[in-house]
This record gives C-alpha cells, structure tokens and sequence, in this order.
C-alpha cells in the first residue's frame, strides 16, 4: 500500500538535493526552478544507475523506475496519485494551474526524499502540455506514464442552460486530455514505450439528471482512450473511473441546494482519494507485457 510504503531514498533537501537510493542510483540535483518559462535550472543529473537486478521485467514492473507526469496533481485524486507514485519512488512531473499548490507538493516529496517538479499548467492550453511532457524528458531524461487526471464538473440540469459550464467541462475533460495525448504521443513513440493512464468517471458507464455534459466528456474520453488503445498496439493504455471520491470536485456546483445535496452525499458515502491513487499505482506497476485497459472503482454502497 502507497501509504505505508517508506522512500528508499535519502535527501538533504528540496533545493540542493542528492539522493542515494538502494539501487545505488546517485542524483545530484541544484534545483533553482520548477517553471520551464524562466527556467535557470542548472540540473546536473549523473543517475549512474549500477543496479545490480538481472530480472529486466521485475525492474520495469516498479513505478520506482518511472518517471511520470500528472495533471491536476494540485489536489484531490492527482495529489494522492502524486504522493503514491513517489513513495513507490516514481519520479514525478506535477502539473496543475494553482502553481503554489504544485510546487509546496513537489517540495514535500523531496523532502522526503523523492524526485518531483512542478510545471504550471492548464490543460485547455496545447502549449502547456507539451511543455509538461518536454520538462519530464528534459530533466529525467523520459516519461513512462502520463497521468491525464485533470478535470471539472460543475454539473447541472440542461434546462439551465449554463453553456459556459458546458464548454468549460468539454474544454478541460476532453480536449484536455487530447492535448495531453497529443504531446505525449511522440516521446512515447520515440521510446517505443510508454503508458497513458486516464481518469474517466462512473459517469462514463451511467449518466443520470444534472450530469448530461459532464458524462458525455467522460464517456467521450473513454471512447477515444479506446481508440488510442486499438491504434497504438506497443503502447500501454490504462481507463480509471472513480464513483464518488472525497475531494473539492463539488465545490463547482453553481446551484447551492444541489451542491450541499451533493456535499452531504460525498460525506456519507465517498471513498478516500487514495483509493484511486492505489489503482492507478497498481496499473503503473504492472510488467510491460500486462496492459489493464479499465479499472471501475466505486464506494460499496454507491448504485
Ligand atoms: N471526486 C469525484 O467524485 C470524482 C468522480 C469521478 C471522476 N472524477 C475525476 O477525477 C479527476 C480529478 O478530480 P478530483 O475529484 O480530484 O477533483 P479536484 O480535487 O477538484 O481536482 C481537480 C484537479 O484538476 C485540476 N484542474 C482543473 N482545471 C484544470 C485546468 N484547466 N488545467 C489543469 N488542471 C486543471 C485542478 O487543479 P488547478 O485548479 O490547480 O488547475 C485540480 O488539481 C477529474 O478528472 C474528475 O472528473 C472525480
């Protein structure tokens, strides 16, 4: 379990920071910026990995050997995915638009002794997604895995006719994740390796009032993560959709009768995020041969 799993690694600190990890791999980072913009990063990476492991496959099938991006890490289910992967000892690229709340995670990690970088990021921006992915591949030299986990739901009835809500839950839950495709897909190809995982929804299986929208983005991502599967064959290709999750996904809400609705039902029912963080640790870690296409996790009493 990612919570009671202890870095192998040692630091001395976010800002100078050399890990020495049990495969012997030394990192020596001078860490002066997490925004690719104004990036004076004078990274120094000498990973002199001397691992002494003769079992290829057991090597791959930990995310400790990973290095991988993740949308919307600034809270909620990306933030738990983030923390998990990195207590694995994954190294991570977070990405989010509150680039406070990334940046005081990516220095949580390596005070802990992990690797982790913030890059500001919006989803609904092609640009910022390519930036994400070319810091990975800058900085830790690949990306193995990317988390396309950002997205809203500021959900309501169709009669309501909030339109902005609409384009806002297209712009961000599909077009975001094609953007993140769209980026990732070349490194990938270029490695002839890689893995995108997706955070869809139940949504996206069952629609019920006031989710019209925000189920077709959802099932409209599941769709076309379907396609990429069937058109990618060596690439790995993983769906996750949570039910109900305890984080500030109702806080969207506009109306305050359906939101405090919704609240009391996420307080009644909903699972921790680190629920959904452990499925996808569990996707990530498979052997490169095993690719888990779907993973549907809901609370018990949810219907
Ligand atoms: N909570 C649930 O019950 C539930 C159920 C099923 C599926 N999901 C899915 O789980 C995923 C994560 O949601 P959550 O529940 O963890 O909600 P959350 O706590 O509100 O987190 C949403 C994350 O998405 C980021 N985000 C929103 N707009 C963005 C944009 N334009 N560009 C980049 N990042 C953006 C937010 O960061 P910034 O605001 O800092 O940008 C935040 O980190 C979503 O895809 C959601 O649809 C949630």
């Amino acid at each position: 379990m990612p919570s009671t799993t202890t870095p192998t690694s040692t630091s001395t600190g976010p800002a100078t920071t050399t890990t020495t990890d049990t495969d012997t791999t030394t990192t020596t980072d001078t860490d002066t910026d997490t925004d690719t913009d104004t990036d004076t990063d004078t990274d120094t990476d000498t990973d002199t990995d001397t691992d002494t492991d003769t079992d290829t496959d057991t090597v791959k099938a930990q995310p400790r050997n990973k290095v991988i991006a993740v949308t919307g890490a600034s809270s909620g289910i990306g933030r738990a995915t983030a923390l998990a992967l990195a207590q694995h000892g994954a190294t991570v690229v977070l990405g989010a638009r509150r680039g406070d709340r990334i940046e005081q995670l990516a220095a949580e990690i390596r005070e802990n002794g992990g690797r982790a970088v913030g890059v500001p990021t919006d989803v609904r921006r092609r640009t910022d997604l390519v930036r994400l992915v070319d810091t990975a591949v800058a900085r830790f030299g690949r990306l193995d895995v990317l988390v396309n986990n950002a997205g809203i739901g500021p959900i309501s009835p169709l009669e309501d006719l909030r339109v902005d809500d609409w384009d806002d839950m297209i712009d961000v839950n599909l077009r975001g994740v094609l953007h993140g495709i769209a980026a990732a897909l070349p490194v990938f190809r270029r490695q002839e390796a890689g893995h995108f995982v997706t955070v869809a929804s139940t949504a996206a299986y069952r629609t019920v009032p006031g989710q019209a929208v925000y189920a077709a983005t959802k099932t409209a991502v599941r769709t076309v993560c379907e396609g990429l599967r069937q058109e990618v064959g060596d690439l790995r290709v993983t769906i996750v959709s949570p039910g109900f999750v305890h984080t500030d996904f109702a806080d969207a809400v506009a109306d305050p009768d359906a939101r405090a609705a919704l609240l009391a039902r996420r307080d009644a029912m909903a699972l921790d995020p680190t629920s959904i963080a452990d499925a996808i640790t569990y996707a990530v870690a498979q052997p490169d041969q095993v690719d888990v296409n779907e993973i549907v996790v809901r609370p018990t009493a949810q219907r």
